[in-house]
């Protein structure tokens, strides 16, 4: 049943399971506001993120560590209007759901009763209660692992992970952790791809690749990566477009056009009504400027 204001053919957490049944790849971006959304969900994308990654695409911070609450339910709004057909997972911040299952719950329901369809978080054997404890509540839970950019500090930088075995095993527990604990997805990100293949193989849920190779049953990228608005993505990315060059050259041209006059022309302006401009002449001929 397709409830007031949702989109028919809508997709949701189950049909994600269904599409690794079916062996259909499952193609994610992330999106933080009305037309990045309309855009992805126009050319049929199957899931959008409004990822913790704003922080630095959107912020320009260093990190997403400065990122809040407040300001994903924000960005959540504004993609949520464009009413997208694909799973809108938001994402939750740094310290949204560290500090206690309680406290995760509050700020995973805040997110899901704006509209989102999933959350997600990062962590793999030490969130597993607290994605349990969403899970048990009512909430879809999108998992992340293999780099988690939350954690940077304590990972010594954003480094591949499963470079070797024993790194390999702990992410691949992470990953029958979240599913047990309920996650109907789980993102790896920079993991070495042939670890990605084997999580892939285990998992029942599907496992949605951003740096980790091909063999995932999905792939996400960031939006700003892809349309090559931010010029310095990481190695793993590729741009289908040149969007900082482009939008440089629109604005650098806009800018030439209005020092020279050239802009606005006559077709992006209207006029008074014939005999108005008299008219209004003459109320004003005697009119003082207030001071
Ligand atoms: O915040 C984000 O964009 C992410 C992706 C990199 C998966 O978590």
């Amino acid at each position: 049943m397709v409830s007031v204001g949702e989109r028919q053919g809508k997709l949701l957490p189950y049909h994600f399971i269904k599409m690794k049944k079916q062996g259909k790849k499952i193609v994610m971006i992330t999106a933080y506001d009305y037309f990045q959304a309309r855009i992805a969900d126009e050319v049929g994308v199957d899931g959008i993120l409004v990822g913790d990654s704003l922080g630095m695409v959107v912020m320009g911070y260093k990190s997403t560590l400065a990122v809040t609450l407040d300001d994903i339910v924000h960005h959540t709004k504004a993609v949520l209007n464009a009413v997208p057909r694909a799973l809108v997972v938001a994402d939750m911040p740094f310290m949204s759901y560290e500090a206690g299952k309680d406290e995760a719950l509050r700020n995973a329901g805040r997110l899901i009763k704006l509209g989102a369809d999933a959350v997600k978080l990062e962590g793999g054997i030490e969130v597993a209660d607290t994605v349990k404890a969403l899970v048990s509540s009512g909430i879809p839970v999108m998992g992340h692992i293999g780099l988690n950019p939350q954690r940077h500090l304590v990972m010594g930088g954003y480094r591949l992970r499963g470079k070797c075995a024993k790194d390999a095993v702990e992410v691949l527990e992470d990953a029958e952790a979240l599913e047990e604990a309920g996650a109907f997805a789980v993102i790896i990100e920079f993991t070495a791809a042939e670890v990605a293949a084997e999580v892939t193989k285990r998992l029942k849920i599907p496992t949605i690749c951003i740096g980790s190779g091909p063999h995932c049953d999905g792939q996400i990228l960031v939006f700003h990566d892809v349309v090559g608005l931010n010029p310095e993505p990481p190695m793993f990315v590729k741009k289908y477009a040149q969007a900082y060059e482009d939008f440089k050259n629109a604005i650098s041209t806009y800018k030439i056009e209005v020092e020279s006059g050239s802009f606005p022309t006559k077709d992006k302006y209207h006029r008074m009504k014939e005999g108005e401009l008299q008219k209004f002449k003459e109320l004003i001929s005697h009119r003082r400027r207030r001071t």
